[in-house]
């Protein structure tokens, strides 16, 4: 099953949500490069990573309708069954969909970081949160930000790249 079924399924969940469409996307795109700059070749890891990053925020609207929140802490509790539904119709494995589930559902929570896979994404969603967010423009913010939560040699490598060069 291809990433571009995921991308499929996400433009149909979000419709004309451009905006959170776009998010994943750059997110996608960022994933890819750590993933390729840190040579993870294992495939079913390499699964993980991209199917996360397409998916890791599909809790939101959820979220949004039922609390009228889209905290990080709602987010999680409805992101993993909503991905586990897709992933299943889509008929992958269960240590994969497991796994995915396990991230979308703590990537907000940095003590639940435990991997490469886990880490990536972490990395990833926060670049494109540092650019969407404008946090750049405190440089001495987004330094504090990139010592403490990149661990990576191509995400800091990027990060110092985008937001500190
Ligand atoms: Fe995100």
């Amino acid at each position: 099953m291809s990433r571009l079924k995921y991308i499929v399924e996400l433009k149909e969940y979000y419709g004309s949500d451009l905006k959170r469409i776009n998010h994943a996307l750059k997110v996608l795109n960022y994933a890819d490069r750590i993933a390729y700059g840190e040579h993870i070749a294992d495939e079913k890891t390499k699964k993980v990573i991209y199917i996360s990053a397409i998916l890791h925020d599909i809790g939101i609207k959820k979220a949004e309708e039922k609390y009228g929140s889209s905290s990080g802490k709602y987010q999680e509790i409805e992101g993993p069954p909503i991905a586990r539904e897709i992933m299943l119709k889509n008929n992958e494995d269960e240590d994969i969909i497991d796994r995915v589930a396990y991230i979308i559902g703590g990537h907000h929570t940095a003590s639940k970081n435990d991997g490469i896979d886990f880490q990536i994404i972490w990395e990833s969603d926060l670049l494109v949160n540092i650019e969407e967010d404008e946090l750049y423009e405190d440089k001495e913010n987004v330094a504090n930000i990139i010592e403490k939560n990149f661990k990576t040699h191509t995400g800091k490598m990027i990060a110092n790249d985008m937001f500190l060069s």
